[in-house]
């Protein structure tokens, strides 16, 4: 049956798939809730949003997404909190981000009332795939890719925007060790590293393949030139703690603009926690470890939240970080989400209610 929230036509399935979902034992992006939201760019303008049953979609075989990966996407999340109330974390920072990466790969960029009326009525449609059980959350992911048809190696004249939503559990089953790479390159100046370009993710799989055949988790991605300097991790940025000082790599062309990685730099500054940004050199790092300094490392990101490293490897060695019982990282975990659940005043205005 067809009605009308907020504006946009909901579409709602017949047959829901909740009761099949074990809301107690929920991995990372793997089950997808019952509606998508769906955006199609043609005529040369974003058409009116529609939430419809999630389904397959149907594509040409010369859509350009498959031939020149024109696309981009995003990473989010909405948590419910003992009240049943629906959060989002900055998503103007995310509605944002996904025009920086569009126009970056001359896509048409989204009017925010489609991706944030949107989103809205997608998650007042599924509120229920909104996990309650702490450490879990509903995983959100926009995405705009081209549709349009040709082979002729140009932007298309087609795209489609879409939202979908998987109720998640932890990115990392266990614990994360990172190989600091020394060959391979995820991004170089006036690169796309910057953007959530689909490619971006598809060019690391292969040396991040090799890592994990090695026992890595992650591979900590090192500056294009030299390989001299921590940029960022496949999926998180990081930051390093050296002492009391808490570090990580100023944004450029080559690293995404983490919108956990500007929180927590806000985050522990608000709190007195020393923090620098500024470049990291390999060889600071494996000094500090092996003259005791380096007391953490952690990743963060939107799927991995913070997410401590236990250890890392570098020409052929592996290097261990201390098990300390007071981290940065688990401190700064639990502020921002207490933050993100409406368990505690958020004094920054990042939550956003859902109703
Ligand atoms: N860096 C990369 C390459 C990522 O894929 C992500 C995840 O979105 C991040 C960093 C962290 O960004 P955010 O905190 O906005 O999720
Ligand atoms: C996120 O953290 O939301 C991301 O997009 C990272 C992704 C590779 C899972």
């Amino acid at each position: 049956m067809n009605t009308i929230i907020n504006d946009i036509e909901v579409i709602k399935t017949k047959a829901s798939k909740i009761k099949e979902v074990d809301f107690d034992n929920l991995k990372f992006g793997s089950v997808f809730s019952d509606h998508m939201l769906v955006c199609d760019y043609k005529d040369g303008k974003w058409q009116a949003p529609k939430v419809e049953p999630y389904q397959p979609i149907t594509l040409d075989p010369s859509a350009k997404i498959f031939h020149y990966g024109q696309s981009v996407f995003e990473g989010m999340k909405a948590y419910k909190d003992a009240d049943e109330n629906v959060w989002l974390f900055r998503p103007l920072e995310n509605f944002k981000r996904l025009n920086i990466s569009s126009k970056r790969l001359a896509i048409p960029e989204l009017p925010e009332s489609y991706f944030m009326d949107g989103l809205k009525t997608l998650l007042e449609v599924d509120k229920d795939w909104i996990p309650k059980k702490e450490g879990s959350s509903l995983y959100i992911r926009p995405f705009v890719f081209a549709s349009g048809k040709g082979f002729h190696a140009s932007p298309a004249d087609e795209y489609k925007f879409i939202i979908c939503t998987a109720p998640s559990g932890a990115y990392f089953a266990g614990e994360v060790r990172v190989l600091i790479e020394e060959k391979y390159s995820r991004s170089a100046n006036g690169g796309v590293g910057f953007a959530k370009a689909g490619g971006n993710y598809a060019g690391q799989f292969y040396p991040t393949q090799l890592a994990v055949e090695k026992g890595y988790q992650q591979v900590i991605w090192t500056d294009d030139t030299n390989h001299e300097f921590i940029e960022e991790a496949g999926a998180m940025n990081i930051f390093v703690r050296i002492n009391d000082t808490l570090i990580t790599a100023p944004t450029s062309d080559r690293i995404l603009d983490g919108i956990t990685r500007k929180s927590i730099i806000e985050l522990a500054t608000t709190e007195n926690i020393p923090v620098e940004v500024r470049k990291i050199s390999v060889s600071e790092v494996v000094e500090a470890a092996e003259n005791g300094t380096l007391k953490e490392m952690f990743g963060a990101g939107t799927a991995a939240v913070i997410s401590p490293i236990s250890g890392f490897g570098y020409k052929d060695k592996d290097y261990e970080l201390p098990k300390l019982n007071d981290t940065y990282a688990s401190y700064l975990k639990k502020r921002i989400t207490d933050i993100q659940t409406n368990k505690v005043q958020d004094p920054f205005g990042w939550r956003m209610e859902v109703k």
